[in-house]
């Protein structure tokens, strides 16, 4: 059984992840979709909200699973019994950060492999935080997201909640 783990902040799911999730899905037994708890950046949504939504946007797709993660991605991938890390490349920007990840988990654990996935061309320019942006100053984030996720961010910085604070 080939699986494959990936991983992010999800912070919330945009529809960009849900394409590369639906596109891994479909060339691999399983996906382990991996949400990073503790980073040091503070999230937006909790390691739960963000796994609920993940399953609440992967729910028809019988071969993903979602979990949550703590420390190294390799020793997370290992535990899933995974071989392959898949990532989204956006852009030429993306490039560097990517490869030197990519690089590194190899030489730490060289038995398994990241892959990339190009990122469709309607959601290159993409990312969760430009969309916590635009949604902080009231603009409109239905094009970017599942409805039900942006419902829960327009909530979020409806309870005051701000980028600065958390
Ligand atoms: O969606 P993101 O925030 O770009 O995802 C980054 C992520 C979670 C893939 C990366 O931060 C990560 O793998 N963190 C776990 C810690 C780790 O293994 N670090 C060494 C990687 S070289």
């Amino acid at each position: 059984m080939k699986t494959a783990v990936y991983p992010g902040s999800f912070d919330p799911v945009t529809l960009g992840h849900y394409d590369i999730i639906e596109r891994t899905a479909k060339i691999m037994d399983r996906v382990v979709i991996g949400v990073l708890q503790n980073k040091s950046k503070t999230p937006l949504f909790s390691a739960q909200e963000r796994v609920k939504m993940l399953e609440e946007v992967t729910k028809d797709l019988t071969n993903v699973e979602v979990r949550c993660f703590d420390g190294l991605l390799i020793d997370f991938a290992r535990s899933c019994n995974a071989k392959v890390i898949v990532r989204g490349l956006r852009a030429v920007t993306d490039f560097e950060y990517e490869l030197q990840m990519a690089q590194t988990n190899r030489v730490i654990a060289p038995e398994i492999d990241t892959l990339f996935l190009n990122t469709n061309l309607k959601y290159s320019y993409l990312s969760s935080s430009i969309v916590k942006e635009i949604a902080e100053f009231g603009g409109d984030i239905r094009g970017f997201l599942h409805p039900q996720i942006a419902q829960k961010v327009i909530e979020k910085f409806a309870q005051g909640k701000n980028l600065e604070t958390k």
